[in-house]
């Protein structure tokens, strides 16, 4: 909110082209006098009602999803306010335009929409003068980065500089879902450059024109923006996003016991998997230690959901090694069995005993799983055949198609309620409309972890905690199943309704700003009424008024 002092520059068109004081057309008849606006603006006062009926009119008379989306972000550029009203107001419609599957597409696109920076670029050339540059970012109150380098944007691959739509998507689901200010918010895309040719091809891309760069002046980048943020913006929590799979895994080990850092393709969808799989049991009645899960995929996704509930096995008591077996991986060169070459660190605490196979039919009917979680970024291969393959072990099969965009995923609900026969319990990364089958209708839920990290960087945020912690997602994954009701899991939803998600974040960030509490990872006292607090320190999209 700009403050009384800082107005006294602020007039006339100057007031109209800043987002965050601009009000458009409900500016009252004292504010235009006091600002200036007189004749700068018609003389119809409307009231923020009216001007979200015209903003909704005009998104929906647009063709097509990304022409919605650039109408949506010209509005964030233009009146912030408005744009927040809009976005919590209608969720379930601006939801899939401004993140998935819309914002894959507008990556895609980006250097061809291109319209208005947003964010900061830092590129491998900037290396030595990344704290000038974040320097010269206008809020020094940013509490929040996302940050990515471009190199696994959603299933879409290498997108280089123009993965930057992912950030700004994440951060403005931080304030329509978590009530982060908008000026606490910092999108960053690192450009070491790409390897993706059609975008060195292209006139238009808006990244560094040479491959990818590795190695140590890569490592030393990172850790210079790392620092130079830290040094910036005091206690920011960096949120690592769509980094490629080995770069991913690294830095989340490197930083996490030193910044406040996670990254949320490992850990916040290791915590909307696990709550999936807790709702999904109060369908089916077991247990969480008497599920095989066989993953399809065993990257950043998949790895965070299995090492999630692994923990929350251990949590309940079950020997590490027991949790483990509850686990099994299906990637790019098949069955995870002992006895395969090269396997990667993250996965080696998930090989298994078993036949080895690199067909996922046979790993079924080997590893014979209550549940299938799709996460390879690969569509289409949960095909009829597996999906019956499931019923024959499974009264009720749990199945997730959790890639994204929906061009990716696994399965469509469609697909899967029909080859079940609407036995499976299913959920998507990306949104599908409601299925009719029979008289039934399924309303699936969305497995994405916008459920879960703008609950987790409130509470972070609110709490001022300096780590995040595993047991900060494990209680995120716990509140998210405790919201889902009984009305949702008749609607063969496992995740409560994306109308609700303001109230579920809240209740997940006051459950990790309790465990920060109890860790001691923070120098603020405990407030007596943690949700309170919180909610106080939530931004709502009230239009500022000048007096
Ligand atoms: P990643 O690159 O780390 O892992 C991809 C995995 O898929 C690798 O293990 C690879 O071996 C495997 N794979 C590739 N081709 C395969 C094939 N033909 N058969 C079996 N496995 C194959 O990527 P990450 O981060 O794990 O993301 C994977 C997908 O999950 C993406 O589509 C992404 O959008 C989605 N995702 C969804 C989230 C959600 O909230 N729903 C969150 C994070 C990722």
């Amino acid at each position: 909110m700009p403050t009384a002092n800082e107005d006294k520059f602020y007039r006339g068109v100057k007031v109209l082209h800043d987002p965050v004081r601009n009000k458009g057309t409900a500016f009252t008849d004292a504010e235009r006098d006091l600002l200036g606006l007189r004749g700068l603006l018609p003389p119809r006062i409307h009231t923020t009602a009216e001007q979200e009926l015209r903003v909704l009119g005009n998104i929906r008379s647009k063709a097509t999803d990304l022409e919605k989306y650039l109408y949506l972000i010209a509005l964030q550029d233009r009146n912030e306010t408005l744009y927040y009203r809009i976005v919590m107001n209608n969720i379930e419609e601006i939801m899939p335009l401004i993140y998935t599957p819309t914002v894959g597409k507008a990556c895609q696109e980006f250097g061809h929409i291109f319209r208005r920076p947003r964010g900061l670029f830092i590129s491998i050339n900037d290396r030595g003068r990344v704290a000038e540059i974040l320097n010269n970012w206008p809020h020094k109150e940013t509490r929040i980065i996302v940050v990515t380098d471009g190199e696994r944007i959603l299933g879409l691959g290498d997108q280089g500089a123009d993965g930057m739509g992912i950030p700004i998507g994440k951060l403005s689901l931080y304030t329509a879902c978590a009530g982060i200010n908008p000026t606490q918010c910092l999108p960053i895309t690192i450009d070491v450059g790409t390897n993706n040719e059609t975008l060195l091809n292209d006139p238009l891309y808006i990244g560094l024109e040479r491959r990818r760069v590795r190695g140590n002046e890569y490592n030393e980048l990172i850790e210079e923006f790392i620092r130079a943020a830290e040094q910036q913006f005091s206690g920011v929590l960096i949120q690592l996003e769509d980094f490629g799979n080995a770069n991913a895994f690294r830095l989340l080990k490197n930083y996490r016991d030193k910044s406040c850092v996670f990254d949320d393709d490992i850990q916040g969808t290791g915590a909307v998997g696990l709550a999936g799989i807790l709702s999904a049991l109060r369908i089916t009645g077991g247990e969480l230690e008497e599920q095989r899960i066989l993953f399809f995929g065993a990257g950043q996704a998949a790895i965070g959901i299995g090492n999630t509930v692994v923990a929350a096995l251990v949590a309940k008591g079950v020997p590490l090694e027991q949790a483990r077996q509850c686990c099994w991986y299906f990637d790019s060169k098949g069955l995870l069995t002992q006895g395969r070459d090269n396997v990667t660190q993250p996965k080696l605490p998930f090989v298994h005993q078993a036949n080895a196979t690199t067909d996922f039919l046979e790993a079924i009917r080997l590893v014979k799983p209550t549940a299938i979680i799709g996460a390879s970024g690969q569509p289409a291969n949960f095909s009829e055949s597996v999906i019956q393959a499931m019923l024959e072990i499974n009264s009720q099969p749990i199945i997730f198609a959790l890639s994204n965009p929906t061009s990716k995923a696994e399965c469509t609900a469609e697909q899967c309620y029909q080859w079940s026969n609407g036995k499976a319990i299913f959920a998507s990364g990306s949104p599908f409309k409601p299925v009719l089958l029979g008289n039934r209708t399924f309303a699936s839920g969305q497995g994405n972890n916008a459920y879960i990290f703008p609950g987790v960087g409130l509470g972070i945020v609110a709490s001022g905690a300096q780590r995040v912690t595993d047991e900060m997602f494990l209680v995120a994954a716990q509140t998210l199943a405790n919201t889902v009701t009984e009305k949702d899991l008749t609607l063969g939803r496992v995740y409560p309704a994306l109308s609700r998600i303001r109230e579920v974040s809240t209740l997940i960030a006051a459950a990790v700003a309790e465990v920060a509490y109890e860790q001691g990872l923070t120098n603020k006292p405990r407030p007596d009424d943690i949700l309170a607090d919180i909610h106080q320190q939530m931004y709502q999209p009230v239009y500022p008024h000048y007096a």
